[in-house]
């Protein structure tokens, strides 16, 4: 595997394709314009299952016109904030985070590190024992570092005895690459 063709959305579809089985359950925690959510609906196969948030109208339109012109029938689409999933979801092999605003939509809505930080309690708590959290973080540009901030220092703190978390940067390129940070439970 070579990095430099890679961007940090790339690895995170790289690790799901490497992580995932047909039959799991899913979570796209932010849906957006639906690509993670169409890749996770292929990867999990018609017995697995995805839920997919977006606390916005559009993106929630996008992703369920995407996933009809390719057909797939495996997601719930849900209008809500993910920090409330366990109210949807009571269990899952993964949950994938991709922070941030909606592509190609209104840059002054987007996640928040608080929001976040409470949406990676929650994903913890559902998370299956071979299970696994990805979460792709923006910073700089419109949004700034809050987020990103918020949610290192959270993880940093998580406890080594029951979590591996894993950091992953582009640490040479120019300007404010994303993160990409994977949260595993410890067997
Ligand atoms: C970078 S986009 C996601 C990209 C998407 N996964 C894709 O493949 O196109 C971030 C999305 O997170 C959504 N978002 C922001 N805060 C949220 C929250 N509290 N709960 C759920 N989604 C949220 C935004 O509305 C936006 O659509």
């Amino acid at each position: 595997m070579t990095y430099f063709d890679k961007n940090t959305v790339k690895l995170s579809h790289q690790h799901m394709k490497a992580h995932l089985n047909k039959g799991d359950t899913v979570v796209d925690a932010t849906a957006g314009r639906g690509r993670d959510t169409l890749l996770l609906s292929q990867l999990v196969g018609d017995g697995g299952k995805v839920y997919a948030f977006d606390i916005q109208e559009e993106a929630i339109n996008s992703t369920k016109a995407l996933l009809e012109e390719n057909g797939r029938q495996n997601v719930t689409l849900i209008l809500d904030s993910h920090h409330k999933m366990k109210d949807y979801v009571k269990s899952a092999r993964a949950v994938v985070f991709n922070l941030g605003f909606l592509p190609g939509g209104d840059h002054s809505i987007f996640s928040h590190g608080e929001t976040s930080i409470k949406a990676i309690e929650s994903a913890l708590d559902i998370l299956e024992e071979d299970g696994f959290i990805s979460v792709c973080v923006y910073h700089g540009g419109d949004t700034g570092f809050e987020e990103r901030d918020t949610v290192l220092e959270y993880l940093e703190r998580l406890d080594q005895k029951k979590y591996t978390v894993m950091l992953h940067s582009f640490h040479n390129r120019q300007g404010y690459p994303p993160l990409f940070l994977v949260i595993e439970k410890n067997r």
